[in-house]
């Protein structure tokens, strides 16, 4: 009986820091930035982790990524990449957000 409580402790753990979603999560979310990237695994964008890798011990990436994303910096292919439409402070959270991905 304990064993059964401590996994349903555990998926009901899983299941809601899954549920949560700040405002960062939800334009992450329906902005489909999923369709190339993850937190983890490289598809046809850079994984976060890695984003967040090469960002490291760099002052001005932040400032750098926020401005990327807000006006749609160029990809290396030459492409532009896709613009985020959010305010300020939420694309803001959404740099932390990559930032602190691992
Ligand atoms: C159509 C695919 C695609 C979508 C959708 C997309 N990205 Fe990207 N993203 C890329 C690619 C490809 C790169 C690598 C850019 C390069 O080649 O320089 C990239 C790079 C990045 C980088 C790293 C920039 C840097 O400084 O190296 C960040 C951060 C990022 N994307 C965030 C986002 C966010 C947030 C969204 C959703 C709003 C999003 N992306 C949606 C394809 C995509």
């Amino acid at each position: 009986m304990k064993l059964l409580t401590l996994a349903a402790a555990a998926a009901f753990a899983l299941l809601s820091s899954q549920a949560y979603a700040g405002p960062a999560e939800d334009i992450v979310a329906k902005e489909k930035c999923s369709k190339c990237h993850t937190a983890t695994t490289t598809k046809k964008g850079p994984s976060w982790a890695s984003v967040a890798e090469k960002a490291k011990g760099k002052a001005d990436a932040a400032e750098k990524m926020f401005v990327y994303l807000k006006t749609g910096g160029k990809m290396s292919d030459g492409d532009d990449h896709k613009k985020v439409e959010a305010s300020d402070a939420d694309i803001k959270a959404i740099v932390a957000l990559v930032l602190a991905a691992k």
